[in-house]
């Protein structure tokens, strides 16, 4: 039972309590709210004074630290980053510029927007040592693995920015990530065709540096297309952060143990990289690819609705979205420009999509689980039509998930609260027994 809030209060206090009952035992506990969304249950000395656990295998139910960072409603489909709606920042602004605001919780102004852009833009080469170390890679690695191993191996190349406790190192650690990881992507793609390194340049905007870095050639000049500079901005933008998913929570998780951030960052990339994460958009294409025509569809429709078959539709469904993802209506638009802007509107990728998300939107099972296209439905199509393998699409989304990360780990590092992650368990396994010699077993 929860009682009623008290009237006025401060974002993150009590605003009443709520009783646990159990074995003849009652907690009182403290119900905090913050400036928007749910209550929280305060269940910190629940343990302590009851001897008990909440039990919540996949954190449905769970809020795991107080954050001023983004914020989701997943019923409204909406989408905030320091409370500004991502149709309006991936509308009129642009990806350096949400950075900004993600990491210091306010849009800058002209001045700081000048000297933010020239930090970033001097940090984008990275040490030519490393240039060896992806030697060591198998040309067809996956680039996921790629960027896993260099990012991690970051902080044995800047030891100048890996001590967590210097506030000043941890925001040469956060440029560098930031400025760095567009090279290392790019970078990675290279390496896995063959073609020479590009390094980056200091008179070009975020996206367009990525895009010659990833399609330039020694052999002749390359310039990046406008429309698919800002297209490619937007879809940074969209994947920037996405309050504590998976990825965000494993980067916390090993932030919490005084990891550097260069190691946390690298475990992030690692649970990005699964497909029912950050790996959705590659696998959404491939399932794309392998319904080929939309008279397939039914087929795949009927297998995602059997509870016997593992089949899922990919790019569909959300822990949180149960309304449309506000991202996946920008990345549709998203898609149709760049679509357009290449001459590739009859693409027949785009029209199974397409019938696919018809034909979902009306079936009674997608319905009824509030099954709708997420962010990673339309963002393989996108890509693969900019030139982009699909084996680089979760690399793209690590890229532009980086700054969330960085945010949210400088936010747990911050916290006066924070203490290491340990959850605990419900244990069914065996109680205590004695050991059995060979002889008698
Ligand atoms: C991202 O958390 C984030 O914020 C992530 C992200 C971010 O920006 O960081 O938004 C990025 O990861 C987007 C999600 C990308 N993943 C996919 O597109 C993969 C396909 N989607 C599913 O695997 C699933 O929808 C999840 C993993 C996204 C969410 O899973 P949940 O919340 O744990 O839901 P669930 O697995 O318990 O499913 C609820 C029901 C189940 O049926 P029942 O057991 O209740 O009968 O819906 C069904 C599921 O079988 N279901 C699907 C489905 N997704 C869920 N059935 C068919 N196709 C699907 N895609």
């Amino acid at each position: 039972m929860i009682s009623a809030p008290t009237s006025q209060h401060k974002p993150g206090t009590p605003a009443g309590t709520a009783s646990v009952s159990h074995e003849g035992k009652t907690v009182e506990l403290p119900v905090l709210k913050g400036s928007v969304g749910p209550h929280v249950i305060d269940i910190r000395k629940l343990y302590a004074e009851t001897d008990t656990f909440t039990y919540d295998p996949g954190f449905t139910s769970t809020a795991s630290c107080e954050s001023s960072i983004t914020f989701i409603d997943g019923d409204k489909g909406v989408l905030l980053y320091r409370g500004y709606p991502i149709e309006q920042l991936a509308e009129h602004g642009d990806f350096l510029e949400t950075c900004y605001l993600l990491l210091y919780g306010d849009l800058p102004t002209a001045q700081q927007m000048k000297e933010f852009d020239r930090a970033i833009t001097y940090h984008t080469m990275v040490h030519e040592q490393i240039n060896y170390f992806f030697r060591g890679f198998r040309r067809d690695a996956h680039p996921m693995a790629v960027m896993v191993g260099v990012v991690g191996a970051l902080s044995a190349f800047y030891h100048d920015s890996t001590d967590i406790d210097d506030p000043h190192q941890r925001m040469v650690a956060s440029y560098r990530m930031v400025a760095k990881m567009p090279t290392i992507a790019a970078m990675a793609h290279k390496y896995s065709i063959g073609q020479p390194f590009v390094y980056p340049r200091n008179d070009l905007g975020y996206a367009e540096n990525f895009l010659r870095m990833c399609f330039a050639v020694p052999a002749e000049e390359y310039k990046a297309s406008p429309t698919l500079a800002r297209a490619l901005d937007r879809i940074f933008i969209l994947h920037a952060d996405h309050e504590q998913n998976a990825s965000t929570s494993t980067v916390r998780l090993a932030g919490s143990s005084g990891a550097n951030p260069f190691a946390c960052i690298a475990a992030g990339i690692a649970c990005l990289w699964g497909p029912a994460h950050g790996g959705a958009n590659e696998a959404a294409l491939q399932m794309l690819q392998e319904i080929g025509d939309v008279k397939r569809i039914p087929e795949y429709i009927a297998l995602a609705k059997d509870k016997n078959d593992p089949l899922r539709l990919m790019g569909f469904g959300h822990r949180i979205y149960k309304n449309y993802d506000p991202r996946a209506k920008v990345m549709q638009k998203t898609c149709h420009e760049v679509l357009d802007e290449l001459g590739l509107k009859n693409d027949p990728l785009l029209a199974v999509a397409m019938e696919l998300e018809r034909i979902a939107l009306n079936d009674d099972y997608f319905v009824e689980k509030k099954l709708y296209p997420n962010i990673d439905f339309y963002s393989g199509i996108t890509l693969k039509a900019m030139g982009f393998p699909t084996a680089m699409f979760t690399a793209l989304f690590a890229l532009a998930r980086t700054v969330g990360w960085i945010a949210q780990w400088t936010e747990m590092i911050e916290d006066p609260a924070q203490k290491i992650g340990r959850p605990r368990q419900l244990y069914t396994g065996h109680p205590r027994r004695d050991y059995v010699p060979l002889q008698k077993r």
